[in-house]
């Protein structure tokens, strides 16, 4: 799929209005229009049903860190449900992932960095430390317990599916998921069981949770059509078969785009060629998650088992490119930012900002009327920020300098490579199930 075009934004500044909000906007256009490419480009040689290699090994359920952890210790328990963990600083830990580029078979090409000659490791030495507890290390058999005879759906954009492959890799420490389903183009719809528990992981593609046509070749547009007040009914429909839904979308929303609410155009993002007007993607965002959560409200409350369910959503993961991204060294950092190293760049801060709010506000309802379903944030957006580390910049391919440094390469500053900073975040959606499922019971 090299014929993928790469619509090179040119910054070009002088001739937008200088609002803080084009500005962000414009900012990170440029990288981010190849998220098409890091997520089509790359062919996936064989089917994802090979079993794991790894099977019985970890037989034994792994030491939590709070039992292992040094240093801060629990001022609060371990599991206080006040702890916040969004907030923190990223410290050494000696030892080490959970798996590995071989011995999980689920790692995305483009995000297998071992296996693609990444030459440093000191990446994978980390562990998040949350300013007010301790955060326990990931527990494949508990996660499994928690979600016995359950469905937990990842519905987003390619952040979803990364989070989700994470998981996978994670889980299979301790038994073997099987692919039950897989549909789309680049297999974008798959779902998988861990028979020993009844377990069903899922993930959607639904880059803007709202309905949107996707600008393509296929498509022939070069912008997105998003429609704010629908949802995409890839996930919708399917929501009265999911216990438990994480939400991960927000690069898409930088992109060109023409938006519209109740069939009338709202306004547009980057589309200078036509007429309408220049409204950013903010505020959309928002509108987007207002549908979505409203949507995931309300055919929850309809749906006839009335279980309690969970709606999580992952904030927004920033991207680190550094310099131009098809060139040599456009995320070459090797260690996490230091506090006080990196301040938050007004975009990834208001993305953040917005999911934060339209996630409480949609919590607040939930809880007013009755209190079966629960709606979280998974803030990652910090600890995602302070990884400029964990990318597989160009590792996105395999051995990308076997023939020396060339004028060219292809970088990806936004995925993460697995193992990596993201395995944190799923230690984080486990203390979360775990708290809603003791709240619950
Ligand atoms: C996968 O599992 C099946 C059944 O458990 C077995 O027959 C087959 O040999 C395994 N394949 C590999 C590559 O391990
Ligand atoms: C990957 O993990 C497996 C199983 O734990 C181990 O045998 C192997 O040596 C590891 N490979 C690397 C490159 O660390
Ligand atoms: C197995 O899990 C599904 C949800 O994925 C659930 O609907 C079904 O009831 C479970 N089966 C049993 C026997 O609990
Ligand atoms: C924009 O408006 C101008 C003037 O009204 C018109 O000539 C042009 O066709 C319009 N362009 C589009 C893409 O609608």
């Amino acid at each position: 799929m090299g014929t993928i075009h790469h619509h090179h934004h040119h910054h070009q500044p002088s001739s937008f209005p200088t609002k803080k909000l084009i500005t962000g906007a414009l900012y990170a256009l440029l990288p981010l229009a190849l998220l098409r490419v890091y997520l089509f480009s790359i062919p996936l040689n064989q089917p994802e049903l090979t079993n794991n290699t790894q099977t019985q090994e970890t037989s034994s359920p792994s030491i939590p860190s709070s039992q292992a952890a040094e240093g801060v210790e629990q001022r609060h328990s371990p599991r206080s449900p006040r702890c916040d963990y969004s907030d923190g600083r990223w410290v050494p830990d000696s030892r080490g992932p959970r798996y590995n580029g071989t011995s999980c078979s689920t790692i995305k090409d483009g995000q297998n960095c071992m296996a693609h000659g990444r030459p440093d490791a000191g990446y994978l030495y980390w562990r998040w430390q949350p300013n007010q507890c301790q955060l326990p290390g990931f527990d494949p058999v508990s996660f499994l317990q928690l979600i016995q005879n359950e469905h937990l759906a990842f519905v987003g954009d390619s952040m979803a599916r990364n989070q989700v492959e994470s998981l996978l890799c994670l889980l299979s420490t301790a038994t073997p998921p099987e692919l039950v389903h897989r549909d789309g183009q680049e297999n974008i719809f798959r779902r998988w069981v861990f028979h020993d528990y009844n377990a069903t992981i899922s993930v959607f593609w639904c880059p803007f949770l709202v309905k949107g046509i996707e600008k393509s070749a296929a498509s022939g547009l070069n912008h997105n059509k998003l429609y704010l007040d629908s949802p995409d009914e890839r996930w919708a429909s399917e929501l009265d078969q999911m216990d438990m839904v994480v939400f991960s979308v927000g690069h898409w929303f930088l992109h060109p785009a023409i938006y519209y609410e109740n069939e009338l155009v709202l306004g547009c993002h980057h589309c200078p060629e036509s007429n309408h007007t220049e409204i950013g993607f903010f505020d959309v965002f928002r509108r987007a998650f207002k549908t979505t959560l409203k949507v995931a409200s309300s055919r929850y409350w309809s749906s006839p088992a009335s279980s309690e369910k969970l709606v999580v959503v992952t904030t927004f993961s920033p991207a680190h490119f550094e310099g131009e991204w098809d060139k040599f060294g456009a995320c070459p950092k090797k260690e996490p930012y230091k506090e006080g190293e990196k301040e938050m760049e007004y975009m990834d801060a208001e993305m953040r900002k917005i999911e934060v709010e339209e996630v409480a506000a949609a919590a607040k309802e939930a809880a007013e009327s009755g209190g079966r379903l629960r709606i979280e944030a998974l803030d990652v957006t910090k600890q995602a920020l302070l990884r400029p580390d964990g990318h597989p910049g160009p590792y996105m391919y395999p051995n990308p300098f076997a023939d020396g440094i060339k004028g060219k390469v292809q970088n990806d500053c936004v995925h993460w490579c697995l193992p990596g900073p993201i395995d944190t975040w799923n230690e984080i959606l486990m203390e979360m199930i775990r708290r809603w499922k003791e709240k619950s019971s």
